[in-house]
């Protein structure tokens, strides 16, 4: 089985920092992969280079066997890759609804007018919003304004799903809200990337994990078991405590 999207050697480097150091491996498709790691590990760097915000320094990253490497974030929104932000970026002019149409226009099937407003409204719906399109973004609490966040991804109708700390910031209650929300993507066979610090949410989302600590991948398996391997402990806890 080929992979849906695929790193090999991926490496960023800022100046004399490795954040992202010969990063290797696969999503297969259907598959939710956690990616995690300590603060500063180099997982959202490793993100805005599948999606294109950063240019990686060098190696390979191909969707469904075909390169994206060096192509600008645009082009890699129209090929089917759709990610949030650790810091949820919405457009504070538009409304809920004119948010989500932005990620149909600019995403994969690039629909236009009113067929992307229907997809904007079923992806309103899907995350719990039906009926809040009109509100301006800025009257929405923090967990509506992640759930146009992930509505807007949605609606570009992506192939692969980048999601960068989505659970962060919410509180226990929401928290449930949050994961019902990605166990439902993957009960649809999405396929996505996780990156997350909520452990319980790691082990009942992910089928797999990467672990990276200081820019490499540390480990790789299933959640329990990269959750017990002594080194990613040590590297969560910090060599102070190891
Ligand atoms: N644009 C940038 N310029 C310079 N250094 C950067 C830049 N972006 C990230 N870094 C550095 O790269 C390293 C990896 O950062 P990154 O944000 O990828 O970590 P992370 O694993 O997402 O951490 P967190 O869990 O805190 O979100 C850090 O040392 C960070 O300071
Ligand atoms: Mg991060």
């Amino acid at each position: 089985m080929s992979a849906t999207l695929s790193l090999r050697g991926v490496t960023k480097r800022f100046g004399g920092l490795v954040a992202v150091n010969a990063m290797d491996f696969d999503v297969m498709e259907h598959e939710v992969l956690g990616l995690i790691g300590p603060n500063g590990s180099g997982k959202s760097t490793t993100l805005n280079l599948i999606s294109g915000a950063l240019p990686v320094t060098s190696g390979a990253i191909a969707l469904r066997g075909s390169p994206i490497t060096q192509l600008p974030a645009q082009d890699i929104a129209r090929r089917g890759i759709a990610r949030t932000f650790q810091l949820v970026r919405l457009l504070p002019s538009m409304n809920v609804l004119e948010n989500v149409m932005a990620g149909a226009v600019f995403g994969h099937r690039q629909r236009w007018g009113y067929e992307a407003e229907a997809v904007a409204q079923t992806m309103l719906e899907k995350v719990g919003l039906s009926g809040r399109g009109h509100m301006a973004v800025g009257q929405l609490t923090y967990i509506d304004t992640k759930r146009v966040e992930l509505a807007r991804v949605l609606a570009g109708e992506p192939r692969v799903v980048l999601l960068d700390e989505w659970l962060a910031g919410l509180n226990p209650t929401e928290m449930e809200v949050g994961v019902a929300l990605i166990r439902a993507l993957r009960d649809e066979g999405r396929t996505i990337i996780l990156v997350e610090h909520v452990m319980d949410a790691i082990r009942s989302l992910c089928d797999r994990c990467v672990v990276m600590a200081a820019g490499a991948k540390i480990a790789e398996g299933t959640p329990a078991d990269v959750l017990a391997d002594p080194e990613v402990i040590r590297a969560y806890l910090g060599d102070d405590d190891a």
